[in-house]
Order: structure tokens, then sequence, then C-alpha cells
């Protein structure tokens, strides 16, 4: 693993992955098939993260290396973090902070910093998985109605218990007051949103997105903010990590936070534990907990 909190190029991870047989892998470690091929040795990728993009999965399957995630513990820490971001675009706190600093408070005034409600509002969840309904169970104390598009089908119960409703995406991107992202990056999630959904989205309207960066096309959010076609944002993930659009930078309606939605010292800790007993077992031979892919158990490299 890569002990320091640094993005590692693809040449100094191709040199560092050079005969291991594991690897305790960040988002950041983009593994793909050359990598693997070029490690005969290499048996388990053990990601330090619930979401496992950066590893090319149908590679690793097919040559029989294990990959494993961290699902469910750090579920209700980024819900967290998602509702923190939505509550943070729509009173405009960072907004607020700044202004405070900067010494521009000399006078209370009942127009200043005006943002939206959040109580009472629409509040549109595209994913509804694990952290999708742990969102929708916050937004249950905020008195919000809560429209959810999930392409799997969810349980009946599960979905009573949330006090959600599923919706087309239509309806969501037309009728939500916010609209958060927590789908997978998948080739059918990737630029889900962009020039043709902003477009549908209405003008008081906040995105939120702690889920992929490149969910969102990044350029055209740029365009739907500075046109005011939406009325802000809320990103803890981008699109090209870690560069960040310049029109994101310099819009003040938009709230940025360098991907930390699961960054909590109890969640990390228990991520680090479980990504580590994941690859302790892997190379033990036996079953990791949070096996990814499944179909590479039966042809392990042994
Ligand atoms: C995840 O778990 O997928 C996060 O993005 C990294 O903690």
């Amino acid at each position: 693993m890569n002990p320091v909190d640094d993005v590692l190029s693809s040449e100094e991870l191709a040199e560092r992955i050079q005969g291991v047989d594991g690897v305790l892998s960040m988002v950041t470690d983009r593994i793909d098939r050359a990598l693997m091929e070029g490690n005969p040795g290499l048996k388990v990728i053990a990601n330090l993260a619930v979401g496992y993009n950066n590893v090319e999965v149908p590679a690793a399957t097919e040559q029989g290396i294990l990959v494993t995630n961290t699902p469910g513990v750090l579920t209700e820490t980024t819900a967290d973090f998602a509702w923190t971001l939505l509550m943070a675009a729509s009173r405009r706190i960072c907004e607020a902070d700044r202004f405070v600093r900067e010494g521009r408070f000399t006078a209370w005034g009942p127009r200043m910093l005006l943002g939206h409600d959040i109580h009472g509002k629409v509040l549109g969840l595209i994913g509804f998985g694990r952290i999708g309904q742990a969102v929708a169970r916050r937004a249950s104390g905020f008195d919000m109605k809560v429209l959810f598009y999930s392409p799997g089908g969810i349980a009946t119960e599960i979905v009573a218990a949330t006090g959600a409703r599923g919706a087309p995406l239509e309806e969501i991107w037309a009728t939500s007051d916010f609209v958060s992202l927590h789908v997978p990056l998948l080739p059918e999630t990737r630029h889900l949103v962009n020039d043709t959904t902003l477009g549908k989205m209405k003008p008081n309207s906040i995105l939120i997105n702690s889920s992929r960066g490149p969910v969102v096309d990044e350029a055209a959010l740029v365009r739907a903010i500075e046109s005011n076609q939406i009325a802000g944002a809320a990103l803890d993930v981008y699109e090209r990590e870690t560069e960040i659009e310049e029109g994101l930078l310099r819009a003040d309606n938009v709230v940025l936070a360098p991907h930390i939605a699961s960054a909590s010292h109890e969640t990390r800790l228990e991520m680090c534990m479980i990504a580590a007993n994941n690859l302790v077992a892997g190379l033990r031979g036996e079953r990791p907990t949070n096996l990814a892919n499944t179909d590479a158990w039966e042809r392990r490299r042994r």
C-alpha cells in the first residue's frame, strides 16, 4: 500500500506493484489489465473503498485475481456527508464563512446571504442503494418529499421504511429541488448529468454529487451554473480528480470538497481494518468477506 496520502503516477504504481502478492489499493490507484498481466504473482487487490471503478475488474476476474471492497461500513458516514453538502449549498455556509472572515459582516441585513429552505422540499435521489436509502432517512426528519430512481428495483419493505417513492428519471429532473447522486460509475452512468439533463432541472434546484466524478459532465455543469440554469451545486468528487474545472472554482454557489465523504475517524479506521482483513484472507487462500468479483474465486491464482 501507499503509506502516504499522495497519488501515485502509473509508473510509480507499476514499479511498486512489481512482484507483490497483494495490493491494498486506494481509489486513486488505477489497476489495469497491463499491470495485472505484468505481475503474475498478484493474487488480491483489496480496495480501500466501496467503489472499485479504479480496478479493471473483468481483467482481474479473467486472470483469477480477487478484488475486494469495503461496503456497508461507510454508508451512514457518506450519507451524513451528502447531507452536509446539501445543507452547505442550500444555506450558503461556505460563502457565509468567507464573508465573515473577510471582514464583510459589518451590519445585519434582511437580504444578506439568502439561501433556499430544505424542509418541505423535494429531494430526488438517483441511485437508491445503501447510501441513497440512508440519505432518504435523513430527509424524513426535514419533512421532505423523497423521490428515487433505481434501475435495479428495490424491495417494497425497504422503500416503505424510507418513506421514499420510486419515480422515473424525467420526474426527478423536473420536480426536485435537490438532486443527489448515489450511483456507481458504470458506462451507463458516465455523464448521466449533462447539458440535456441539467436543462430539465428547475432554476432553484441544487445538484449534489458524492458518488463518482465522471457521473457529471463537469463542463456542462459549469454552463448550467453560469447561465443560472440551476441554483447551485455541491461536489465531493470530480471528473478528472484532482483537476477541477476552472468555472467551478470561480462559482460562489458551488461547494467543493476533496473526496472526503467517508472521511470520519471512525469509518476510515473500520475501512482500513476491513480492507486489511480482506487482503490477508485472500493471501491465506481463504475467501475474503467482501469479494467483489465472485467469479474469480474458482479460478483464483494460487
Ligand atoms: C468509496 O468508498 O468509494 C469512496 O469514494 C472512497 O472512500
